[in-house]
This record gives structure tokens, sequence and C-alpha cells, in this order.
């Protein structure tokens, strides 16, 4: 059988309508617009409504990446969606967006990487792509970050947002030189959950519980792993971090962004930014970031493209992708 190889066939994304700014948060805790964006570049987020889910931002973001890839839910066999923010305990967030679109076969379901989730479940849906055990799948990373957060927390609440991001991968038959999904290289680390948890759960405390974190010591970890993972790759793919065209981080910081750019002499106009408007919206941030940056004509086919994130977990990992 001839190897085959993952493209990125289309993207979609979705943003909740109800924009949060800091001079709003800063009525709500003991915060400033100034130190929000001095430390962090993030200026406002998306709020998702009372009775808007996970599911319904994912739905919209999926339906987009299918419309964007000329296909239909029928030519899908697998939806990997990566969630922290579930609608339900069970079932999977996965499976309801199957049922919203009307796929009747194939399978669907959640990864729980926290911020590292859309990078876990492209390497899922990837793998499945290069077994030949699909053949169009979707890859959704979607989050309601505002349910989880302690509103009257200042050190986490200024930093989370809600929002979808949607990518639908087609089986190539591998060219020469490769397309597509070039490598992911995936990591964990147990010990440090202490850092960045959710201090609840349904086995532990039967409540949904709330995003707890020491941000500054998670801050020093993200610098240092990210710019590992993403040197490891590349390394392991065979490319150099200089042949990179467009570095798309996760979006949890502007200044996580400059550090590992700085540390791996990233140009700054290489990096896709979209912090200040989306803040930190966990697993949906890579797609929305790689979605502006696609729609606004700055990623072209051809390029090559380097995701990253790190989250609770720890859960680290990249994805080198020709566009
Ligand atoms: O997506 C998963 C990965 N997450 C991350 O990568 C997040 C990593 N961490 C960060 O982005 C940063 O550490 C934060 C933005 C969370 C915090 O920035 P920092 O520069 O590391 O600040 P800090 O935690 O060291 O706190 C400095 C000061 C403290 O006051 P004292 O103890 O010096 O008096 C905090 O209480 O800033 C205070 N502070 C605030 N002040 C105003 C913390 N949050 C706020 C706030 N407004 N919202």
């Amino acid at each position: 059988m001839s190897e085959l190889s993952s493209r990125i066939a289309g993207i979609g994304a979705h943003l909740p309508a109800r924009i949060l700014s800091n001079d709003e948060l800063s009525a709500m805790v003991d915060t400033s617009d100034c130190w929000v964006r001095e430390r962090t570049g993030i200026r406002q987020r998306h709020i998702a409504a009372e009775d808007e889910t996970t599911a319904d931002l994912a739905e919209i973001a999926a339906r987009r990446a299918l419309d964007d890839a000329g296909l239909s839910a029928d030519d899908i066999d697998v939806i990997v969606m990566a969630t922290t923010t579930p609608d339900f305990t069970f079932p999977a967030t996965a499976t309801q967006i199957q049922a919203r679109l009307g796929m009747t076969r194939g399978f669907a379901f959640d990864v729980q990487a926290v911020c590292t989730g859309f990078i876990y479940a492209l390497s899922v849906a990837d793998n499945f792509l290069a077994r030949g055990q699909a053949r169009h799948a979707l890859v959704i990373g979607a989050e309601t970050m505002s349910r989880i957060v302690d509103w009257t927390d200042r050190t986490t609440c200024v930093l989370f947002g809600d929002g979808a991001g949607a990518v639908v991968l087609s089986a190539e038959e591998k060219a020469d030189p490769p397309n597509g999904i070039l490598a992911t290289y995936l990591r964990s680390d147990g010990r440090y959950k202490d850092l960045l948890h959710v201090d609840g759960g349904p086995s532990s405390t039967q409540s949904t519980g709330h995003l707890r974190m020491t941000g500054n010591q998670v801050f020093r970890h993200a610098v240092t792993n990210i710019a590992e993972s993403m040197t490891t790759l590349c390394e392991r793919a065979g490319y150099q971090i200089s042949e990179i065209d467009w570095f798309v981080p996760h979006q949890a910081n502007q200044r996580i962004l400059e550090g590992v750019a700085r540390k791996l002499s990233i140009p700054s106009q290489n990096v896709i930014s979209t912090v200040a408007d989306h803040g930190n919206t966990s697993a949906a941030s890579v797609p929305l970031a790689l979605h502006r940056a696609v729609e606004d004509g700055r990623i072209k086919r051809g390029d090559l493209v380097l995701m990253e994130a790190l989250g609770g977990g720890f859960t680290w990992g990249a994805a080198l992708v020709r566009f």
C-alpha cells in the first residue's frame, strides 16, 4: 500500500458575539486594563452567552471547515474533538457534533489534553488517516473556559476566553517532498498537576470545579518546554527552525510567544498572535489563530507552519505542517 499523508483540506472558526473588555473586568475584580495588557497582551476575550455551549460553538466552526473543504458530513469518517469544557461529563461532545451534522456513520470521540488538546487531536486523527482507517477527519478544538473560571480570582479570570476552531484533514498519497502534516510531537508530565488544574470532577468532588493556576511557574515551564518540543520536532522531521514560514503558537500570553520566538530566533513578523483579541481559549486557540492567518492571506498553500501548545497536566507538543 502506498504511503498516505494528511492534508488540511478546510478550516473554520467561530467566536461568541459577546466581547468582554479589560475595563469591564476591572469592575469585577481588582485588576486594570494596563496590568492585563502589560503582563499578557490581552485586550479582550469572547464569552459564550448563557445558553451557548461548547457544542454550539464547535458545530458552527465544524460546518465552516466542511464548507471550506467542499465536503459534507457524509464524507467524514471520524471526528476528534479537543475540549476541557464538554457539554456533559458524558457522552463525548464529539458525538453531539456528529448527530448535529447528521453524520450517522463513522465514529467520534473527545480528547482531553487541555490547552494542548488540538495538537493531540490533530496527531490522533493524522494516525487514523496514515493507517488508512479514515479518509477524511474533522478535528475540532472548542471551549467555554468562562464556565470553569473562578470569576472572583483575578490571577486567572482575566486570562481566558471562549471559542472554537476546526480543520478537515484529508488523506492523500504522500508527495515528494511531502505535504500536509509532516510530523507531530506529544509530551506530558503528570507531576505538574498542581500548577495548573481544575479543583473538581465527577469522581473526586461530584462538581465541575474551578481552574487554578500558579501562573509564574507555568510561564517558566511553558517557554522551556515549548521551545524544546519545537526543536525536537523539527530535528526529527529533518527541518531547520529557520525554514518555518509561520509559527502558530497556543495563545496564552504574548510574553510567552515572544520568549519562545526570541529563544529560537524566529522573527516576530512570522509569529501569528491572536491573544490580544481572544485571550486564552485553551484547545481552540491554535485553530483560531491558524484560521485568522489563513483568512487574512498570510498563510498560503505550500507554507511551512509550526504549531505548538502547553497546558494542564502538564501536556505539551507541536505539529509541523506543509499547509
Ligand atoms: O494555557 C495554559 C498555559 N498557561 C500559561 O502559559 C499562563 C502562564 N502564566 C502567565 O501567563 C503569567 O504568569 C500570568 C499572566 C498568569 C501572571 O503574570 P506574572 O508576570 O507571572 O505575574 P505574577 O503571577 O508573578 O504576579 C505578579 C503580581 C502579584 O502581586 P504581588 O504578589 O507582586 O503583590 C499578583 O498578585 O501581579 C498580581 N496580579 C495581578 N494584578 C492585577 C496577578 N493577577 C493580577 C491581575 N491584576 N489580574
